[in-house]
């Protein structure tokens, strides 16, 4: 089985166990490497990652843990970056970048000046009073109009979708879901196109060793969608008649060419920098071979919380990374102790790590 698992979270953010836990499961997993990977501060939502002041406590804790257990296991300072965080990165082993949002793009514009105006921000080393000022501006980025997550719940990426259309955030999700069925298919479909071809952009955004849950925005695509009043429903539980909308269409030409697109553009990234003198930093401290390619991680956290049966990414990107010689390694994406390396084994034939 492989021996790493290097996504994990802990009560930093908005894991449920210590990262001292996290780190003993690991051991009694048996496993060389472990990489605690806690989210990254995001200043225009600030409800699941690490704070400013929790991060440089998160820092020292894994530090101090690094020491503790070297004899048991090695153990990894990452971070699961955001592609919309803005943090300092120098302290970390290594890092995951990963979608969580979408921008509009007149709430990138924003995004961008403000970070710009205030010296860039906490990412390029700006004064504290600069960071404070820039992240409460940030954090008055307005949810459905500037941005939206693509996690949160299913309703978002539909408020996100239909935001220009005077629908208000607090009215009846059923407003949401009234009309021509195919114009509603399209709208999604360009939220599917905007959340790919940000995911398209991770490597040149963030640097990043690993690409996080590639096509996360299926998370509720799977026997999930809305009911009657807007509520999110399981297919399995309220039957088929009482199902509105699917969420994507993931065999539409349209999904599966923003895919593809932004799996190509990952790859050219790669290459790119590996040209330009980077080496993966995953490769430095042992973990793996990466060479030129990218690094995607199977996660299988959306199995062990229940929302899903397979892992991130489908099937056929999957088929199409390794076509590519990409490397794909299992992440559990542990928000509990228990569930490190959960379904490592039933997934081990979707590993493409080279020799
Ligand atoms: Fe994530």
């Amino acid at each position: 089985m492989q021996n790493f698992d290097l996504h994990m979270h802990t009560t930093y953010c908005d894991g449920k166990d210590s990262a001292e836990a996290m780190v003993l499961s690991a051991i009694e997993n048996g496993l060389a490497f472990a990489g605690i990977s806690g989210h990254s501060f995001t200043p225009h939502d600030q409800s699941y990652c690490m704070s400013r002041e929790g991060t440089q406590k998160y820092i020292d804790e894994i530090r101090g843990l690094k020491e503790k257990y070297a004899g048991s296991i090695t153990l990894l300072l990452g971070t699961e970056l955001d592609r919309y965080a803005d943090i300092d990165l120098s302290p970390y082993d290594y890092y995951i970048g990963s979608v969580h949002y979408i921008f509009s793009e007149e709430g990138r514009k924003k995004r961008d000046e403000i970070l710009a105006r205030h010296t860039g921000g906490a990412a390029l080393g700006a004064a504290d009073a600069e960071v404070n000022a820039s992240d409460a501006e940030l954090e008055a980025l307005i949810k459905y109009e500037d941005w939206s997550p693509v996690d949160d719940y299913a309703e978002d990426l539909c408020r996100f979708a239909f935001r220009e259309e005077g629908i208000a955030v607090n009215e009846t999700d059923a407003a949401l879901l009234e009309g021509d069925p195919v114009r509603r298919k399209s709208k999604m479909l360009d939220v599917a196109e905007l959340y790919f071809d940000t995911v398209g952009s991770i490597i040149s955004a963030t640097d990043c060793d690993m690409i996080g849950h590639f096509d996360l925005i299926t998370k509720f695509t799977e026997g999930w969608g809305f009911g009657p009043g807007g509520n999110v429903i399981s297919k399995t539980r309220c039957g088929a008649a009482e199902f509105v909308s699917e969420l994507f269409d993931t065999s539409d030409e349209r999904y599966i060419a923003a895919w593809k697109k932004a799996i190509d553009r990952i790859f050219d990234d790669c290459a790119e920098r590996y040209r330009n003198g980077y080496r993966n930093r995953l490769e430095k401290l042992g973990v793996l071979q990466a060479g030129d390619k990218p690094v995607f991680e199977i996660n299988t956290g959306a199995i062990s919380k229940g929302y899903r049966t397979l892992p991130y990414p489908a099937a056929d990107q999957i088929e199409y990374i390794k076509s590519k010689g990409g490397v794909l390694i299992l992440s559990s994406d542990s928000h509990a102790a228990g569930t490190i390396c959960s379904g490592f084994e039933e997934f081990a034939n979707l590993v493409n790590i080279p020799d």
